[in-house]
């Protein structure tokens, strides 16, 4: 009987002291997979990781290392880049501090895998997906919304034919985030300072483009209106300063079939919803309404006749024609599940879908939607191509 092989793979791991590096990256996606041993492939052979964390302070570092057990951490990034041992390069760093490392991990010949938005600028993220693709390199952009159990449910959903002919996305996301003074803010002061590569639309715009594209097509174009509502914030070390990147926008993107889609994104919004973010999807034959979580639906035949009389209150309870899908699966947390994803591609050499490429796309709507906003127009989206 053979042995089955394990085959292990070294990744830098750029930006792990950070919200998103520490907890999903490192913690709930490697470290898990490290911990349960790796994973498996259809031959039988497992494939297991092996992280070296990078970051600018070594005793921050260290201190992460000792308590999760990793042998390996460095500031000198491009030591790490020039050691064969390691083999992926994956950025969690401020977005403004991202295209030059994965220009460099590029160069190193490395495999990259980042968080989005890939870069600031449309060129620099089609210059990005260009030189990866030069030079052979596979490479994977976060796209962690799609795996959400609510957004599974609802490519479930689309996927049987439950809407009939799609006609319209509304989607709302956001919460209030402190301005920092009488209680502080629950993010970084970063996100709200244009200069430091902050601002909703570059944050969220991205993540509306995959989402869009993935369930229900293309985006052909924009409108969007950007407002900085809060001008003035506190930031981490209790420091008034000037809010200069937009803290909600709201967005009419239209997509290649003709489906409208329509979503608010703010930080400046006390949550009457579900959940912190909520899609609802109209169709001929159904609707539906589904969440991080959740997803409920409404076929045409329990929908109900509303007829409008502004004389009579009306005492139809609508929530009550919506019906729960139910779970029928085992949703792992959605960054681990795309890291798994990338590395299996990565070990069989299989076309990977969630590339640079596909992250231009979203910079690409972004930048659209601030030229939208500044503008006061629709902005259209040409196709992007790499050659
Ligand atoms: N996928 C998602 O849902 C999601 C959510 C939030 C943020 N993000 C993205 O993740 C990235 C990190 O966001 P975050 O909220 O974790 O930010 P953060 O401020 O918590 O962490 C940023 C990290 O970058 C490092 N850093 C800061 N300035 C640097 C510089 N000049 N050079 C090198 N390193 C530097 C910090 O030390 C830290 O490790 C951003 O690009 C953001 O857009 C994605």
């Amino acid at each position: 009987m053979s042995q089955a092989t394990t085959r292990e793979i070294g990744i830098i791991m750029n930006g792990v002291s950070g919200r998103m590096g520490y907890r999903q990256h490192l913690v709930r996606s490697i470290l898990a997979i490290r911990d349960q041993g790796g994973i498996e492939l259809p031959d039988g052979s497992r494939v297991t990781v092996k992280p070296i964390l990078v970051g600018r302070h070594e005793a921050k570092l260290a201190e992460l290392a000792a308590a999760h057990g990793i042998e390996d951490y460095t500031t000198d990034l491009d030591a790490a880049l020039a050691d064969p041992r390691w083999e992926i390069y994956a950025d969690f760093l401020v977005t403004k501090a991202r295209a030059s490392a994965i220009r460099k991990a590029i160069a190193a010949g490395k495999a990259v895998y980042t968080e989005k938005p890939t870069a600031e600028s449309l060129d620099e993220a089609m210059e990005l997906a260009r030189l990866a693709d030069a030079a052979g390199i596979k490479t994977g952009v976060v796209h962690d919304k799609l795996y959400l159990p609510g957004l599974q449910k609802l490519k479930r959903l689309v996927d049987s034919g439950f809407f009939g002919r799609i006609l319209s996305v509304r989607g709302e996301f956001g919460y209030w985030v402190f301005e920092g003074d009488w209680q502080p803010a629950q993010r970084p002061s970063w996100n709200y300072r244009a200069e430091d590569g902050g601002g909703i639309i570059s944050d969220m715009f991205p993540h509306w483009n995959y989402v869009l594209e993935n369930l229900f097509g293309e985006v052909r174009s924009v409108y969007a209106q950007a407002a900085t509502h809060i001008p003035e914030r506190w930031d981490e070390n209790g420091e008034k300063y000037t809010a200069t990147a937009e803290d909600a926008a709201y967005g009419i993107f239209e997509l290649e079939g003709g489906i409208i889609a329509e979503i608010n994104s703010s930080w400046t919004v006390r949550v009457n919803r579900d959940e912190l973010v909520e899609f609802q999807v109209d169709g001929t034959h159904g609707s539906a309404v589904v969440g991080l979580f959740g997803a409920k639906i409404q076929h045409r035949n329990a929908t109900p006749k509303p007829v409008w009389n502004p004389d009579l209150a009306d005492d139809h309870d609508y929530g009550a024609d919506w019906a729960e899908v139910p779970v029928n699966d085992v949703f792992l947390n959605g960054f681990r599940q795309q890291w798994e994803e990338f590395l299996v591609s990565y070990v069989e050499g299989t076309d990977y879908p969630f590339d640079l490429l596909a992250g231009a796309r979203g910079v690409q709507l972004a930048e659209a939607g601030l030229a939208s906003s500044a503008e006061g127009r629709k902005v259209a989206l040409p196709a992007l191509a790499l050659g």
